[in-house]
C-alpha cells in the first residue's frame, strides 16, 4: 500500500519529533554547526563580538541582527565557497543590551540597532566531506547594509512629490532598508528583499491633521504616541508629525548586486509599496521576468509584476547595465480568488466541500503600467506608493497573511504561504472564503496556482488548497491528499523553499501546536503529495527562517531566539547557542548528514 512506500527521494530522514528543547534538533545522524551569530565581524576592520562594549561603528561592520531570509549565490572562480545575501529583519533591544530601558533607550542604542538592521553579503566557506559551512570574515566582497545606506529609488514613483522630504528634495535618494524579511534570487544574479513591517519605526501618526494622508498612514498601519524603539528622539526622520513623507520612503522591494560592494542599492517603486513578505521570479516564455508578492497582513493581498523589458543573458557590461532596468517598467497586478464550490459548502470550519478540494480560478488585476494607472481615482503614483488602497478599489481577495511565495521550478506551479488569521470570520471583517476556508484561523494553509497555459505573464489562473495546515487528527487539516497518520504536524507555514528533487521545504513561524517552530519537506508531485515530514526544530522563542537546501546541507537562520514575553539580558528565556552565561544570538546555521552522503536520499 501507499503507507508502506519510502519517503520521496530528498525526504529520507527520520523526522524530529514536535518538541520544545531550547537547541536545533536535527534527525538522527545528522550534524550541525553555526555559520555566524549576530556580532560576529565580516568587514575587515569590524572588532570581535563584545556584548558589554557594543557600539554603532563596531555593529556596522558586523553581522546584523535578526537573520531571516538568505540567498545563496555561486561564486564562480572561488573553490569550495558560496557567497550569501541575508536579511536582518528587526531587532530586539530588550535582548541586546544589559539593563534596557523601554522609556529611555540611548542614542548609542539607538544607532546600534538602526546598523543591525539591513543585510549582510557574506562568504562562505565549505568543508570538503562534510556540509559544514563557515564564514569568511574580510572578503573583499562582504559588505553590510543597514539602516543608514543611501538608496537609490528607481521606477515610476522615483522624484515624486510624495517620497520628498526636507532632507531628500528629489525623492530619489534614501537612507536604509528597514524590516527587510523574505526575499528572492533574479535570474540576472541580483538579490531582491521586502521591507516588511516598517511602520514600527514610525512615531506621532496621530498628530498629522489631513484627513488624506491621516487615511493613508492608518491603512499602512503607522500609529499615534511613541515609536517602540524611540528613533524619533534622535532621528526628525522617524517622526510623522515632522516628516510625513518619510514613512512612504519604506515598504518597498530593494535590490541589491552582491557581486558589485561599491553598488548602490536600490529600492523599486514599480513593484508597490505594502508590507512586502518576498519577491520571487519567473521568466515568461519571451524572457521577461515576473514577480511573484505577498503583503503580510492579516487581509491583504497577494501581487505580481510582469516586466516590459526581455532579460539579457550574459555578464557583459551591457547586460548587466540593461537588467538593472528590467524591474522599473511593467505592470503590477493583483489576485482575485474565486472558489468553484457553491458558497454555502465554505462554512468557516474546514470542512472539505463537496467536490474534495478547496479550489477555483482566478484573475490578475491590473493596477497600473508604468505613468498610466488603471485604477479609477488615482493617479499612477498614487498607486505605486499606496498600493494597498488601489488594490481595496479594484475588490482583490483579501488573504490570511500572505508570507513567503515560490515558483516550482519543475513545473511552475507558484506556491503561496498563508501563515494564520486568528480575526478571519470576526464581526466586521471577511468570513471564509474557498481559498481561506477556515474561521479564525490559528495554523494557515498553502496555495497552489497555475498560470493559464502555464505563463506567468497570463492574466488568468487556477488554484487549489495544497495543504491545510494544523494537527493531522483535527478534521479541518489537509495534506495535499495524503494519508493524514503518515505525516508530521505543521503549523504556521512562512518561508518557503525548493530542493534540487523538487520538494516544497516550508519553514513556520509561530507555531500553534505546543511544539517550536520548525522545517519541514513535502513532495509536491507523485505518490507522496503532501506528505509532510519534520525535517528540525528551533530553540525557545525562535522562528525558522531563511531555509536553503542544497544536495549536501541545509541552511537556516535562526531568527529572534529567546523571544519570549517578559524575558531580558538577565533573564534570558533562551541560551542559545552559546550556552548559560552569553548572549542569545540569532545565528545561521548548517546542517548535514554525518555519512557525508546528500541530504533525505
Ligand atoms: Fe517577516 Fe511576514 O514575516
Ligand atoms: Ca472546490
Ligand atoms: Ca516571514
Ligand atoms: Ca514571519
Amino acid at each position: 500500500t501507499r503507507h508502506a512506500r519510502r519517503p520521496a527521494r530528498g525526504l529520507r530522514f527520520t523526522p524530529v519529533a514536535p518538541n520544545t528543547a531550547d537547541a536545533v534538533t536535527v534527525p538522527a545522524g545528522h550534524e550541525q554547526n553555526v555559520v555566524i551569530r549576530w556580532g560576529d565581524p565580516v568587514l575587515r576592520g569590524a572588532p570581535a563580538f563584545d556584548a558589554d562594549r557594543q557600539s554603532a561603528k563596531a555593529q556596522a561592520g558586523q553581522f546584523g541582527y535578526n537573520n531571516d531570509y538568505m540567498a545563496v549565490l555561486d561564486l564562480p572562480g572561488e573553490r569550495d565557497r558560496q557567497l550569501l545575501v541575508i536579511n536582518h529583519e528587526y531587532t530586539d533591544e530588550v535582548l541586546m543590551f544589559a539593563g534596557y530601558d523601554a522609556d529611555n533607550p540611548t542614542r548609542t542604542q539607538a544607532e546600534i540597532g538602526l546598523q543591525a538592521h539591513g543585510l549582510t553579503v557574506l562568504v562562505a566557506q565549505e568543508e570538503r566531506r562534510s556540509g559544514r559551512l563557515t564564514a569568511v570574515p574580510r572578503h573583499h566582497l562582504n559588505r553590510r547594509i543597514t539602516g543608514t545606506t543611501p538608496f537609490e529609488v528607481t521606477g515610476p514613483a522615483a522624484g515624486s512629490d510624495l517620497l520628498k522630504t526636507a532632507a531628500d528634495p528629489e525623492g530619489t535618494r534614501i537612507l536604509g532598508t528597514l524590516n527587510n524579511c523574505g526575499g528572492g534570487i533574479t535570474p540576472w544574479g541580483t538579490v531582491l528583499s521586502g521591507e516588511e513591517n516598517f511602520n514600527q519605526y514610525f512615531a506621532n501618526g496621530d498628530e498629522v491633521t489631513d484627513p488624506k494622508i491621516a487615511e493613508r498612514l492608518k491603512r499602512y498601519g503607522i500609529k499615534g504616541g511613541a515609536s517602540e524603539r524611540k528613533w524619533e528622539r534622535f532621528d526628525r526622520r522617524f517622526d510623522v508629525a515632522k516628516e510625513p513623507n518619510e514613512t512612504n520612503r519604506f515598504g518597498w522591494v530593494v535590490e541589491i548586486d552582491p557581486f558589485d560592494p561599491d553598488s548602490t542599492p536600490r529600492k523599486l517603486t514599480a513593484l508597490g509599496r505594502f508590507k512586502h513578505e518576498a519577491a520571487e521570479p519567473r521568466l515568461t516564455p519571451d524572457g521577461r521576468p515576473v514577480l511573484y508578492m505577498g503583503d503580510d497582513e492579516k487581509f491583504d493581498y497577494f501581487y505580481k509584476f510582469v516586466s516590459a523589458k526581455r532579460m539579457k543573458r550574459g555578464n557583459s557590461a551591457a547586460a548587466r547595465e540593461h537588467n538593472r532596468t528590467l524591474l522599473d517598467e511593467g505592470t503590477l497586478y493583483v489576485a482575485k480568488f474565486t472558489g468553484d464550490s457553491p458558497a454555502g459548502e465554505i462554512d468557516g470550519s474546514g470542512k472539505l466541500p463537496e467536490d474534495g478540494e478547496f479550489d477555483g480560478h482566478g484573475e490578475w488585476i491590473p493596477l497600473a503600467t508604468g505613468t498610466t494607472s488603471h485604477v479609477p481615482g488615482m493617479t499612477a503614483e498614487e498607486v505605486y506608493v499606496f498600493t494597498r488602497m488601489a488594490a481595496d478599489k479594484v475588490g482583490a481577495t483579501k488573504m490570511d497573511r500572505p508570507e513567503d511565495v515560490e515558483p516550482s521550478p519543475r513545473t511552475g506551479k507558484v506556491y503561496v504561504a498563508l501563515t494564520n488569521n486568528s480575526d478571519r470570520g470576526k464581526d466586521g471583517k471577511a468570513a471564509a472564503d474557498e481559498a481561506n476556508p477556515r474561521n479564525g484561523n490559528k495554523h494557515g494553509q498553502i496555495l497552489e496556482l497555475t498560470e493559464r497555459r502555464n505563463d506567468p505573464a497570463a492574466g488568468r489562473f487556477t488554484w487549489n488548497l495544497f495543504l491545510v495546515c494544523g494537527d493531522p487528527e483535527d478534521p479541518s487539516t489537509y495534506f495535499g491528499g495524503f494519508p493524514k497518520d503518515q505525516v508530521s504536524p505543521i503549523s504556521c507555514p512562512d518561508n518557503i523553499t525548493f530542493d534540487v528533487h523538487g520538494n516544497l521545504w516550508i519553514s513556520t513561524d509561530g507555531n500553534a501546536l505546543g511544539s517550536h517552530d520548525g522545517l519541514f519537506g513535502v513532495a509536491t508531485t507523485g505518490s507522496r503529495r503532501g506528505q509532510v515530514r519534520q525535517f528540525l526544530t528551533v530553540p525557545t522563542g525562535a522562528e525558522t527562517c531563511g531555509p536553503i537546501v542544497q544536495e549536501r546541507r541545509v541552511l537556516v537562520a535562526v531568527q529572534h531566539p529567546g523571544e519570549v514575553d517578559g524575558a531580558t539580558v538577565e533573564q534570558p528565556a533562551s541560551h542559545w547557542p552559546d550556552g548559560p552565561g552569553k548572549l542569545v544570538r540569532p545565528s545561521v546555521i548548517s546542517v548535514w548528514r554525518k555519512d557525508g552522503d546528500d541530504i533525505g536520499v
